[in-house]
Parts: structure tokens; sequence; C-alpha cells
């Protein structure tokens, strides 16, 4: 990559007046008429920093064996995992330390921020003698080490010792997020992913700062979660898939290992049990869950809107109360979501009347509820999360919830569903919202987007992936790659860095560490990929 585009350019700018608002004290070398180096890797991060001021005289830090990770207190994790992430290429041993001798390192400082930059913001300064990395939480510091780890060369993603030289430009980046949630989702329910494929994504996610993985854990097809109340629903709910393959399930130890892995990663699960649509895996579990006592077969198609649960059974109550509460226990995050789109054979007074009993179930468990839109006709309570999924620009539910008082979260299908096809000719993904090309997926203002719904009103952005078509990870990856980072640019990064010619050059740079990690993505014919 070349000199940067002009507009990217004028971000130096605006870097400049970024720096006084944030009362960071600017550095001498962010002069308006200052021109990044060349190759400068500062400015290839994705999501777009608020600011970034590269060194004007292009220096550089360079790791060497004797480099070290310098940690505070509390920021240990965060350093062993930014070690775990740098040993394999080079080869160094990059000690996690707190001694504050030697020269050559990398420091994780908590606490010493302007508390404006919140709970995920982060200061990284690059000289000769050593990278700093500065956050109020251990949340910033992840994400600063996120940033890091792209302004080294694409090797450092080798699993394996990779030559060098392993250098970092010199300069400034000040960042924090334009949205608090910046979610992913995963559809285990249509296929199965086992454990590792989860915590793949996981690994992938995390890379462009995403902090919230929405779990669709049961559907038609497949109960994905073992709930020890009621087994059937894994064992034998969990038993198949789209097209009849096996199937499969988490046992709940499995769960909490997932969830802790994401933790780990500042990745809070979301899990999700659909209601009172997409729900033949637990009918078909249990016969005392239909109205009319018989259990349908397992179904392995892919139409949807045909189950329902029985909303005049008492029983229906238990088993979603029991369903909740072990779910609830295996939850460290606030919200339970609970479905609720697609209930075609649910009449709308049924709907409402099975929402006034279950939200109340959530509510009482201490979590909050998140939901697809469609659950606003329940009219939950304003600490809901409805969660648009609709393909026009306007929604009255959501408008009035908004007026109400709720927030909501933006995942609009025809921009950010990444199991729609790229365009006609992509092997996977279905097409009901459309075909989605990179600069769609990018192109859309999630502070702007919905009538009636102001960017205050908007918590953030969700990227799902529905997985009637995909099977393994690498259909998951080639869906993902290169829309989620688009998605999670649009979650993180100020408006006013908004700009396709630098995102499609930036997206270009990230190519190389796609195929060092194996990521099989999708070659866009929108970017410039490097040969
Ligand atoms: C959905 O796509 N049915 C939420």
């Amino acid at each position: 990559m070349s000199r940067l585009p002009a507009p990217r350019r004028a971000l130096v700018v605006l870097a400049v007046s970024a720096l006084a608002v944030l009362g960071a004290g600017a550095q001498s070398s962010a002069s308006p008429d200052h021109h990044p180096p060349k190759e400068s890797r500062m400015n290839q991060v994705i999501p777009a920093p608020v600011s970034v001021t590269p060194d004007r005289h292009g220096g550089e830090f360079r790791l060497t064996p004797d480099t070290v990770i310098r940690v505070d207190r509390g920021a240990k994790r965060v350093g062993e995992y930014l070690a775990d992430l740098l040993r394999p290429a080079t080869g160094y041993r990059l000690p996690v330390t707190d001694d504050r001798h030697g020269d050559s390192a990398i420091s994780l400082d908590l606490g010493k921020v302007d508390p404006r930059l919140g709970d995920e913001g982060y200061t990284l300064d690059v000289d000769r003698r050593g990278v700093e990395i500065k956050a109020r939480t251990a949340k910033g510091l992840f994400n600063g080490v996120q940033s890091l780890r792209q302004l080294l060369p694409a090797r450092i993603e080798s699993r394996s010792v990779a030559r060098g030289p392993w250098t970092v430009p010199a300069g400034r980046i000040v960042d924090q997020p334009r949205f608090a949630h910046r979610g992913a989702m995963l559809d285990v329910a249509r296929h199965f992913f086992s454990p590792e494929e989860v915590k793949r994504y996981i690994d992938q996610i995390s890379m462009y700062k995403i902090n919230t993985l929405h779990l669709h854990l049961a559907d038609d097809q497949g109960w994905r979660i073992e709930i020890k109340s009621w087994p059937r629903l894994a064992t034998y709910g969990g038993s198949t898939e789209v097209g009849g393959g096996p199937g499969g399930y988490y046992t709940q130890e499995q769960y909490r290992d997932l969830v802790a892995y994401a933790a780990e990663r500042q990745i809070t699960v979301i899990p999700e049990i659909d209601m009172p649509g997409h729900t033949n895996a637990a009918l078909a579990s249990y016969a005392e869950l239909n109205c009319d006592g018989v259990a349908p077969p397992l179904y392995t198609g892919t139409e949807v809107g045909f189950s329902s649960l029985c909303i005049d059974k008492e029983i229906t109550y238990r088993f979603v109360g029991d369903v909740l509460r072990e779910l609830a226990a295996l939850t460290p995050g606030e919200y339970l979501h609970l479905g609720g789109d697609e209930a075609h054979v649910t009449t709308e007074p049924d709907y409402i009347k099975f929402f006034q009993r279950v939200l109340p179930m959530a509510e009482d468990l201490g979590k909050k509820v998140a939901g697809w839109h469609d659950l606003l006709k329940a009219s939950p309570l304003t600490s809901a999360l409805p969660q648009y999924w609709g393909t026009t620009d306007s929604n009255q539910l959501v408008t009035d919830a908004v007026a109400r008082g709720n927030k909501v979260l933006l995942s609009p299908a025809n921009k950010s569903y990444l199991d729609m096809k790229y365009d006609e000719n992509t092997p996977l993904g279905l097409s009901w919202a459309g075909y989605i090309e990179v600069d769609t997926a990018y192109g859309w203002d999630p502070g702007s987007y919905l009538q009636g719904v102001p960017e205050s009103a908007v918590l953030g952005v969700e990227a799902p992936l529905w997985s009637e078509t995909l099977e393994i990870s690498d259909h998951i990856e080639f869906m993902a790659f290169p829309r989620l980072p688009a998605i999670a640019e649009l979650g993180w990064s100020p408006w006013s860095t908004h700009d396709w010619e630098s995102f499609r050059t930036r997206l270009a740079a990230q190519a190389p560490r796609w195929t060092e990690l194996g990521i099989d993505f999708y070659r866009s014919p929108q970017i410039d990929w490097p040969a």
C-alpha cells in the first residue's frame, strides 16, 4: 500500500481536534501539513480509530528477543493474551512482568487516562523505545492490543516462527467506540458448530473489537444447549440439523467454557432461545408441549414460521421458566434473548398473552430481555433491547418503542445479515433480503438509519450469521469476511472517519493477515486485494 487517499489524510487533521477534545495533549508531530510515511501501518487499522497520528519522522519500535510485556496489576491476563499472540511468529520469550526495569517493552497501563475515554477506550503510543497502551479497564487495554496487532506486519499472525523484522510504526492512537454494543450472531441451531469452531469465530470477531456474541441456540431444526430439567431437548432435539446431519449440543460445562473463552476476549455472550415460534425441536422432544399432545417429527428443512409453543397449556410456562432459569445461571451477561420473530402460526392475541407471562420470568431472574423487534408487539419494559432485522428504513413498532425509552440494536437484514449472498454467483447463503456486497454492508449510518430513531437511541449494531447453508468454519469465514469488519467499523468508528475509499484500502491490507490465519475470505471484486 502506498500513500493514503486524500480523505484519510484529512483524518489526520481531524485527529488533532479529536485529541484536543479528549484533552490528551496533541503531539507536535501532528501538524496538518504532515504526510505520514509511505508504508505506515498506522493508518491501516480496522475499525478506524478516533485519531491516528503517525510520527512525522517515520520512526519505529522493533520487537527484540529481550522485549518484555510490562503490565499493571489487573492487566496480567491481557498481557498473557498479547504474549500468546506474539510468541509463535516471533519465537521470542516475551515475559509478562510487572518489573519496571529494562528497556524494550510493551506496557499495558491501567487507569491513567482521561475518563472521557470510557471503559473501552485506550491510548496507544509508539516510539523507538517501546509501546505504551493505557486504558481505564482491561477492556480498553484489550482493544488497544487489537490495534497494536494490526500495526505489526501481517506475518505476526503466523502460528510458527516467521521472518521479522517485527516493527511497529511510531505515533499515537487515541480511540474509543461510537456505540456500546458491537455484536456478531452465530446460528448454531440450523447447523451445529462445535465448541472449537465457535472459539475460532470468537477469535476472529475479537480482532475487530466486537464485544458481544449472540448465540442462536434453539430453532426448529435443533436444540443446542443442555437443559438438565428437560434433558431430551438436547439429546433428542439436538440430534439433527438442516440436511439431516448429526447435529449436536453443548453440555452446560462446554457452554460455560465458551462463555469464559469469550470473556477472556472481552466478549459477552447473549444466549437466544427463540419462542414461541421456531420451536419444532422442543415440540418434537416433548409431546406434552404440543396442544394436541402429539410430538411432531424432527425437522431438517429450511422453512420458517410453522411451529408454536402451546399458549394455553400451563406446562408451556413451566417449560419456559425452567429453561430460562438454567440459562440465566449460565449467563454472566445482562441479557437473555427470547427471539419472538416469525411466529406466523401464533395469533397476535396469543403472542401477547405468551410474552406477558414470559417477560416477567426473565426479569425475575435478574436479566434484561433482548428479542427480535417483533417482540415489541408485547410491549416489553423500556429496559428490553429490541433488535431490528427489517429491510426498510422505518418501522412503527421500533419508533414507538424508542419514544417510550427503549434503546435498539440494529441488524437490518439487507445491510448486516452475513448470510445473504454477495451476488448471484455466491455458492453459499440466501438472498431473501437481497445481495450484500461489501459496499452495501459498509454503506449505512446506524446513527441515522431508521426514521424516528436518533443516534442516542441506538445501543449498537449486530452482524447476524444464519446457518441454513453453512456447515463448517470455512463457510462461516467466507460469509463473514470481509463484511464482518465492515459492520464492526460501523459500530466502533466515529462517523467522521467513514470513507469507502479508505475502508477498501484498509480492507485490502487485512488480506495477508487472514491468509496467515487460514481464513477463507471472499475476494470481493470491489477490493484491490494484494496479489
Ligand atoms: C430473522 O431473521 N428471522 C430474525
